[in-house]
């Protein structure tokens, strides 16, 4: 998987692609993120990529060419079989999203600022609008940080263990149940019996009704679908 990220601060996701799971993703050659400055882009000697709103009000907007101009030239680099913007008043992520673009080749994500892009570059090129929910970013960055996070990490052979994804909060519809490692007994508060027993059939189980238990708790929404 490719995915290209257009940003006018590029520098605020460097970290999150060069440490860990992503970082493997991309040694092991699974998943490569290119981070483009729309500055690059940017017109006369100012490199200008905002500029006021028609109609007035405050924030800027960033201007159609500089982004049609990096488009058209990723376009012309490779198909892109999606094109995201990241705003507040997109398509709320979700696992179920997360899994259909993980079966996705090449993926083309805008960050917006200020105010968000200029709506005819909405309207020619974007394919699909993700917010990861109902509050507002400074600007996109980190909303593509996360959905690339979380569709990178679906990637055959990102992970170690290839269950360990299969296992996550969502992936079933329900909440991922409480796990506990060593030791035993910490401080007098024990982990529960069955899952020192070594019978995996009932530790299934016990799993699953612990997951079950805790959606029915938190999230009673999800059980209704
Ligand atoms: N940009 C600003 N806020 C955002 C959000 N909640 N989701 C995606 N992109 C955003």
């Amino acid at each position: 998987m490719r995915i290209d990220i257009i940003s006018v601060l590029p520098e605020l996701i460097t970290s999150p692609f060069e440490a860990s799971i992503l970082k493997r993703a991309k040694l092991k050659g699974i998943a490569e993120v290119h981070l483009h400055n729309l500055k690059d882009y940017g017109l006369g000697k100012h490199n200008q990529v905002d500029d006021y709103q028609f109609g007035g009000g405050a924030g800027m907007v960033l201007m159609c060419e500089p982004l049609s101009a990096i488009i058209d030239s990723l376009k012309a680099e490779r198909a892109y079989d999606e094109i995201i913007y990241l705003t507040p008043d997109g398509l709320t992520f979700n696992q179920k999203i997360a899994n259909s673009l993980s079966l996705k080749g090449n993926l083309m994500m805008i960050c917006g600022h200020y105010k968000g892009i200029d709506q005819r570059i909405r309207d020619k090129y974007v394919s699909m609008e993700i917010s990861i929910g109902d509050f507002v970013l400074s600007g996109g960055e980190l909303a593509a940080a996360v959905v690339a996070d979380a569709v990178i990490r679906l990637l055959p052979g990102v992970l170690n263990d290839e269950t360990s994804a299969l296992t996550d909060s969502f992936q079933d519809g329900l909440l991922a149940p409480p796990v506990y490692t060593r030791p035993a007994d910490f401080k007098g508060e024990k982990v529960p019996d069955i899952l020192l027993s070594g019978n995996f059939p009932k530790i299934e189980e016990w799993r699953h009704e612990k997951a079950l238990q805790r959606t029915q708790e938190r999230r009673p929404d999800l059980l209704d679908n």
